[in-house]
């Protein structure tokens, strides 16, 4: 069985592209900029993304394509029980799969909301009470909100469709979703700039604040952003770069995808802030009581603005439409990296395996469309995103660094790619990286043991834990399955 292929390089690319733009590069990275010292905040940033991001890029692009397997076929090649590294971090990515499609559902809702601008009323009742039906606390459900719930099956049905043919679908749906967001983010950020007071939010967002950088807590918050923003620490890189055929200079596909990633981050910042500037001067307010960050920047802040401009009808259907364009590709990214592990190892077709997979992150999900979800989401994200994408950079780094198998995945990389500076890179990830990366981790659990995440009960803590390391235990036995059989889907290089 001949393996899977893209298209073309640029259809790759942009898939790349579609995974790592995502919710993050509209409501993270805009507020961890201003929060973080303004336009001072790119040094680090920029220096994460040299120092770590795209190092790591390059690594899993360079992984994937060298073996020619998805996530944990790569990861036995390594190092047999490193299987079960693999399936953790794709036990992860189905967690992670699981809150962002309820994030899409609320996107979806407010998308059908837009017709009649819903929420000119009050904003934030709006969301919290109308669309989410927010309990009182993590410890009341408050019943599945019904709505939400047809929401999120719009979102699934998406998702299948995008990956019902693996990346022969895939490539097709990437040619929408990955620019079609980009342009209208121009379009939005020509409406943001001529926005009356959209000068003010652009001071708070980029004005440089130099001091802030002697702050470790900007470094930390810029690394981790990396990270997420790059789809770095799951795998999903390595299973698409495994569709790659041998012969590619995946380390320039690399360079490009961090490079317009980095660019709609800013790009989106430009549009957040200039709108925010226009809603703090309509309300005659100053611009940092006005900003937020997740979802209360992106169904709070942002809808009340967008209510307050000439045709906010048309606008908010703009801009629910980029959450949604932006959010499908990372979305399905997260589910293809856990399919093509299946698909590696066994022969069912890839319509049933999708089928399987889209029905089980829904029914994980459905939590995500309570009462109390919000709540979940919320703790589930911290603790996946802040532990458990470090510990697997960690094992990446040092699984490839330190193996013989490893030193072949620089080899490869030397000779596809070279122009690019492999022995620096090599002691990067062999040394450099995991000791950041040591550092953050600690630096992380401290700051937990100080203090319960937010305030939340013990259980709810223990509910955040177990979503880090329950997928653990079923990683292990799936890689002892994995193993039993010979892998299947023999590889054929072009
Ligand atoms: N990079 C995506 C974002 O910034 O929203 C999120 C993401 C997608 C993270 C896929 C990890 C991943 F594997």
């Amino acid at each position: 069985m001949a393996r899977e292929r893209w298209p073309s390089r640029l259809l790759f690319i942009f898939a790349a592209v579609g995974s790592a733009a995502g919710l993050g590069n509209l409501w993270r990275f805009p507020y961890l900029t201003y929060k973080y010292g303004g336009g001072a905040f790119l040094i680090p940033y920029l220096i994460a993304l040299l120092v770590l991001g795209i190092p790591l890029l390059v690594l899993e692009f360079a992984v994937g394509q060298h073996f020619q397997r998805s996530t944990v076929g790569a990861m036995r090649k390594l190092k047999t029980w490193a299987g079960a590294v693999g399936w953790w971090m794709l036990g992860i990515a189905f967690v992670v799969l699981s809150y962002y499609a309820a994030v899409m559902a609320w996107s979806l809702r407010y998308f059908f909301s837009s017709f009649s601008m819903a929420w000119s009323g009050g904003a934030e009742s709006y969301f919290y009470e109308q669309v989410l039906g927010l309990s009182s606390g993590i410890g009341v459900l408050g019943g599945i909100n019904w709505i939400l719930l047809a929401c999120l099956i719009g979102v699934w049905i998406l998702i299948y469709f995008s990956v019902f043919k693996g990346i022969k679908s895939v490539s097709q749906v990437v040619k929408v979703t990955m620019p079609l967001p980009i342009l209208l983010i121009f379009i939005l950020l020509i409406r943001a700039v001529t926005l009356e007071g959209a000068a003010g939010g652009l001071v708070v967002y980029m004005k440089p604040v130099f001091s802030a950088l002697l702050d470790p807590e900007i470094w930390v918050a810029a690394a981790s952003q990396i990270f997420f923003t790059l789809s770095v620490g799951l795998g999903i890189m390595i299973a698409y770069a495994s569709y790659v055929k041998k012969k590619q200079d995946t380390a320039g596909d690399a360079l490009w995808t961090a490079l317009m990633n980095s660019g709609i981050s800013l790009l989106a910042g430009f549009v957040v802030f200039g709108t925010l500037g226009f809603l703090a001067m309509q309300k005659g307010v100053a611009v940092p009581d006005v900003v937020a960050s997740g979802p209360g920047l992106a169904f709070v802040v942002f809808p009340e603005a967008l209510s307050m401009m000439p045709m906010a009808w048309l606008f908010s259907l703009l801009f629910f439409i980029v959450l949604l364009s932006l959010g499908i590709d990372s979305a399905f990214s997260l589910l293809e990296g856990v399919l093509a592990a299946f698909k590696d190892r066994l022969r069912t077709s890839t319509m049933k395996l999708s089928l399987i997979g889209c029905i089980l992150g829904f029914a994980g999900g459905i939590i995500f469309v309570t009462g109390a979800g919000l709540y979940f989401l919320d703790i589930v994200d911290h603790f996946v995103l802040s532990y458990g994408l470090i510990m697997f950079g960690i094992f990446e780094c040092l699984l490839v660094g330190w193996t013989k198998a490893g030193k072949e995945v620089k080899e490869h990389l030397a000779r596809e790619s070279p122009w690019f500076p492999v022995n620096l890179w090599w002691w990067l990830i062999r040394l450099v990286i995991p000791i950041i990366l040591v550092v953050m981790f600690i630096t992380f659990f401290l700051k937990e043991l100080a203090a319960p995440y937010e305030g939340y009960p013990g259980w709810a803590i223990a509910v955040g834990w177990a979503a880090v390391f329950l997928p653990l235990v079923v990683g292990f036995f799936l890689n002892k399955w994995y193993g039993k059989k010979r892998e299947v889907a023999e590889i054929t290089v072009p």
